[in-house]
């Protein structure tokens, strides 16, 4: 919600930029915090999500690990202070070099996604004469019920180790002396916002888990990943989602044993809520059927409509205007696709006000790019300014 207070503080700030919120970001992780410590689970940060410094630093202060998808996320996180013992590393194509850096660091664990790259750590690790933990992710095949981009957990995706691959990689185990299986991992998908399948997830973890025993693994690590949704549609109704809820589904659903550790990687419900993007209207074209409100931010700054076709709540934050026009909200890219909302009604809008595309804290500015050659974007948090 932008109050006049806050429009204040922000509107002299060259456009466009990423406005957080820190306030709501702290509010977030302690609703994270106090439950998930009611059944002792663990909490990583899902890096991929915004590698923003202040709110890496922010996540680091409230005792999270780290969950990384290139090296070069596990750099950062070591960079912030991330204990290494607290953070994993996924990714279905880790290169030479990042295992090494890994293996270095000696992390927590390495999510390993095919034989193949059991094999490598292996090989990679016996040159340094090192152990390496890993778990194995495992493709559950649940579906997640969200946009096809961004749902992980079934059999035609990349991700993951199928059920029938299991024994080869229990055999295969047997010949890896510097890998130790510590635990499974798993992950179905992104912004899910109804929780039956992290119930499907509990009941296949379930099996999938007693399969492993019955093989003589009692491994002590089931990591779920991330996935849960946040309301991009309102999103000062449900600013914190209801993370009770979602802890609880774990709680009733998953079987775990005495000696075993339920882990998590979260990301989007995190940080998208604390997130704007901030930009100025640039131009208004009205046509006979359409008209366009065009920006100074664009698809370089936030690709999430036109990758996902995702929806971000636009507001109009500087018009006073009590009358309501429908405007189709785009970018100056040279691509069609560069559009933000379609048929958005919003107050009369002028060349000067103020938009703020909403929910954006979560892949938005780690997925900007320099395409046209555009400045890199910028960002500000409430507590510097
Ligand atoms: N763990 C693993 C193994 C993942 O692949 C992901 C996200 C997460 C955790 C964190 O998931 P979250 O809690 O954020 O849903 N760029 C897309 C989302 C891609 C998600 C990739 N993996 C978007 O803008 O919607």
């Amino acid at each position: 919600m932008f109050t006049e207070e806050t429009i204040k503080k922000i509107q002299h700030l060259k456009t466009p930029y990423y406005y957080y919120d820190m306030a709501l970001l702290q509010k977030t992780l302690n609703a994270i915090t106090t439950e998930s410590v009611k059944y002792g689970y663990h909490i990583h940060y899902a890096f991929k999500a915004n590698a923003n410094a202040n709110i890496i630093q922010a996540i680091h202060k409230a005792g999270f690990g780290a969950d990384c998808v290139s090296g070069n996320e596990v750099k950062c996180a070591v960079e912030n202070g991330f204990d290494t013992s607290n953070i994993v590393f996924a990714g279905v194509g880790k290169s030479d070099d990042e295992i090494n850096y890994a293996l270095d660091k000696t992390i927590f664990c390495f999510n390993c996604e095919s034989i193949q790259e059991l094999e490598v750590i292996n090989e990679l690790a016996t040159a340094k004469d090192k152990i390496a933990s890993i778990a194995l992710r495992i493709n559950p095949n649940v579906d997640a019920h969200t946009h096809k981009y961004i749902t992980t957990g079934l059999e035609e995706n990349k991700f993951g180790i199928n059920p029938y691959e299991f024994d080869a990689v229990i055999e295969k185990l047997k010949s890896l002396p510097n890998l130790k299986l510590i635990g499974l991992h798993f992950h179905i998908g992104s912004q899910i916002t109804d929780l039956s399948p992290f119930k499907q997830l509990c009941l296949k973890v379930n099996k999938i888990n007693a399969y492993f025993l019955s093989k003589e693994y009692d491994l002590p690590i089931i990591n779920v990943g991330g996935g849960v949704g946040i309301n991009y549609q309102e999103p000062d109704n449900e600013a914190v989602i209801d993370f009770a809820a979602y802890f609880k589904v774990f709680h009733d659903f998953m079987e775990l044993r005495k000696n075993q550790q339920l882990h998590f990687e979260l990301g989007r419900a995190v940080v998208a809520q604390c997130g704007s993007l901030i930009s100025k209207v640039l131009y208004i074209k009205n046509g006979i059927n359409t008209n366009f409100a065009i920006l100074d931010a664009g698809m370089t700054e936030l690709i999430r409509p036109a990758l996902y076709q995702a929806y971000h709540k636009i507001e109009n934050i500087s018009s006073i205007s009590p009358t309501l026009i429908k405007y189709d909200v785009v970018g100056p890219i040279c691509e069609s696709s560069d559009c933000f909302g379609k048929a958005v009604e919003l107050p009369i809008t002028q060349r000067g006000d103020f938009i703020a595309i909403r929910s954006a804290g979560a892949y938005g500015e780690v997925m900007a790019s320099r395409y046209n050659l555009r400045d890199e974007v910028r960002s500000y948090c409430s507590d510097e300014l």
